[in-house]
C-alpha cells in the first residue's frame, strides 16, 4: 500500500537530517535541488542557528533563492574543492548506488557538483530503491532546444526517443536555457554502455545518469533510516 504523502515526506527528512549530521564546521557544502534536498537545506540552517559555520554551493537557482531565505552564505561553483554534497535522487540503484537524476531538471548543475566532492551523499525514500535503473523513473537528458530534432532521432537509435518536457503546455527550461527529453528506455541493463553513446550525440550536454559518484546512501521509510556505500564502480 503506498504510503500517504505526509510519511513520505517525514522519510525524506529523516534521510536528509541523517546526512546533515555528516557536515561539519569550514565545510564547503554541495546543496541539491528537489523537495528531498531541501528537507537537507532545512537541517542545515537548523543546525547553523546553532553555531555550525558552512558556505552553499547550489545546484539550481530554486535551492539558491532557498538557501538565501534560510541565512545560507553561498559562493560560486568556481573550482574549490567541495567537501560535501548532498542531493536527492529519482532512482539508486542497489549496491552499485549508481543514480538516475534530473526529475527536476537540474541535473547538469547536479552533476557538476557531485564530480567536483570529495564525498556525495545521496539521500531519499525508501521508493526510490531500485534493483535496476530505469525500472520506474524515465532517464533525462538536457539538450540545445536548438538540436531537438537530430537528438530526438539519436535517443530513438539508443532505444527510447523521449519526450520534451513540458509545463503548462511550453517547453520546461533549465536554469541555463536547456531544454530536457524524458527518455522511458524501460530496464537500463549496462548504463556505463549507455551514458557515453548519449553524451556523444551532438546537441546533448548530460544524461541524468550518475555513474560512480554516490559513495553513500541515506534512505529512510518504514523499516528506519538505512545508509548504503557503494559496493562497487561501474
Ligand atoms: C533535481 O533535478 C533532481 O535530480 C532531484 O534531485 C530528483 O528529481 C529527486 O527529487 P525529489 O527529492 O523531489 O524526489
Amino acid at each position: 500500500m503506498a504510503e500517504p504523502q505526509a510519511t513520505i515526506d517525514e522519510f525524506k527528512r529523516a534521510a536528509a537530517e541523517r546526512a546533515v549530521a555528516a557536515v561539519a564546521d569550514g565545510m564547503t557544502v554541495g546543496l541539491g535541488s528537489g523537495t528531498t534536498a531541501e528537507f537537507a537545506l532545512a537541517a542545515l540552517a537548523t543546525r547553523m542557528a546553532g553555531g555550525l559555520r558552512i558556505v552553499g554551493v547550489p545546484t539550481s537557482e530554486r535551492t539558491a533563492s532557498l538557501a538565501r531565505r534560510y541565512s545560507i552564505p553561498l559562493v560560486p561553483f568556481d573550482g574549490r574543492p567541495i567537501d560535501l554534497a548532498i542531493d536527492g535522487a529519482d532512482e539508486i540503484a542497489r549496491g552499485t548506488l549508481n543514480l538516475i537524476k534530473g526529475g527536476g531538471g537540474s541535473l547538469v548543475r547536479e552533476k557538476l557538483i557531485a564530480r567536483a566532492s570529495r564525498r556525495f551523499i545521496v539521500i531519499a525514500d525508501e521508493r526510490k530503491l531500485v534493483d535496476q535503473l530505469g525500472a520506474y523513473a524515465p532517464l533525462p537528458v538536457a539538450l540545445l532546444s536548438f538540436a531537438r530534432a537530430c537528438v530526438l532521432q539519436e535517443l530513438a537509435a539508443l532505444g527510447a526517443a523521449g519526450t520534451i518536457r513540458q509545463v503548462g503546455g511550453r517547453d520546461f527550461v533549465t536554469d541555463d536555457g536547456l531544454v530536457i527529453a524524458d527518455c522511458a528506455y524501460g530496464v537500463i541493463a549496462d548504463p556505463a554502455a549507455l551514458a557515453p553513446r548519449i553524451a556523444a550525440i551532438p546537441g546533448v550536454v548530460d544524461s541524468g545518469l550518475f555513474l560512480g559518484l554516490a559513495a553513500e546512501a541515506i534512505v529512510a521509510g518504514a523499516t528506519g533510516v538505512h545508509v548504503y556505500t557503494a559496493a562497487r564502480r561501474p
